[in-house]
């Protein structure tokens, strides 16, 4: 990335992670400690991915006004680390740390966590419903991005792969049932930012070329997520490494090796990078997904 995008991305990161922290600032007295597991993990770091597609998408389609919007970019962000906090507890990935520091149920009680997830999970809609009753979007517009949300949580979307993922442990499944299972698990929350970003800025009509181009991304992704399970370095990750080896999952790189993976991981960035020229300025994303297949962490 040049020096102007990489500015760019972190000014995208403070602004993102000002707002998280703005979620859990009240803490109520009997139940403050949901609150506090909250904070732990929406505060630990990552990469903030999914936000920061949600404002490049707004902006790319003529969005003006991002600061009214960021709490709604943050949706996203607490959807995904709702998800990070359950796949990590003893019942489904087993591990104990996650972005550098012990997972959340290590932090707190795992009866914690676990509601930790839950209110994350619903305090997404309500910041939605809230930028609607406020005003600053249109009911219309609310109603379109908690169907799109939703939808890629629930049973065709993170759960669903995640449930998929679940019960392909110790099991051959074959090409095409590894893409559902990760499509569904990791491509339907990065397609939802893409498509919620081009909501937010009104422009309709560019919803499939979004789409198109974060199920490539998201394959890719979780591709490269898998690679680092197997060549990266806790240091590096700061999540454990051999994790899905540990539990028998089935990855690209446990169908088809890591040499194959790498080459469709770098095809179907190629594959992304088509469908963004779609879209004017879109310079900035176009480096942040060419350094996506590369990324160390
Ligand atoms: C990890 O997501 C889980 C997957 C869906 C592969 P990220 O790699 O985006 O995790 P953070 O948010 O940067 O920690
Ligand atoms: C999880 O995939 C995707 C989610 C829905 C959270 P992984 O289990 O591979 O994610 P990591 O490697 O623990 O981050
Ligand atoms: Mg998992
Ligand atoms: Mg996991
Ligand atoms: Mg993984």
């Amino acid at each position: 990335m040049n020096d102007t995008n990489k500015m760019l991305l972190e000014r995208y990161v403070q602004e993102i992670e000002k707002q998280l922290l703005k979620f859990t600032e009240e803490k109520p007295e009997l139940q403050g400690i949901v609150c506090e597991a909250m904070q732990y993990s929406l505060m630990a770091g990552g990469k903030r991915l999914r936000p920061v597609l949600v404002l490049e998408f707004y902006r790319m389609c003529g969005g003006k006004d991002a600061d009214s919007i960021i709490d709604i970019a943050c949706a996203i962000e607490l959807i995904h680390t709702f998800s990070l906090i359950h796949d990590d507890l003893p019942c489904m990935d087993n591990d104990d740390f996650r972005r550098g520091k012990p997972s959340c149920h290590k932090a707190f009680p795992e009866n914690i966590a676990l509601l930790a997830g839950d209110a994350l999970n619903t305090l997404a809609f309500e910041v939605i419903s809230n930028a609607a009753l406020d005003g600053r979007i249109s009911a219309e517009a609310a109603v379109m991005l908690i169907s799109v949300l939703s939808k890629a949580v629930g049973v065709e979307g993170m759960i669903g792969g995640q449930v998929m993922d679940l019960m392909s442990e110790g099991k051959d499944i074959d090409i095409e049932t590894l893409n559902r299972l990760q499509s569904c698990k990791t491509g339907a929350l990065i397609e939802a930012a893409c498509v919620m970003g081009v909501i937010l800025a009104g422009k309709f009509e560019m919803i499939p070329s979004a789409a198109d181009y974060a199920s490539a991304l998201g394959r890719a992704f979780q591709i490269v997520d898998d690679l680092l399970d197997v060549n990266g370095t806790f240091e590096e990750l700061g999540k454990p490494i051999g994790s899905d080896s540990e539990q028998n999952k089935s990855t690209y790189v446990s169908l088809l090796g890591v040499d194959r993976s790498k080459q469709i991981a770098a095809q179907l960035t190629m594959q992304a990078l088509g469908y963004l020229s779609k879209f004017d300025n879109n310079e900035f994303l176009s480096e942040m997904t060419d350094d996506l297949l590369s990324r160390r962490n």
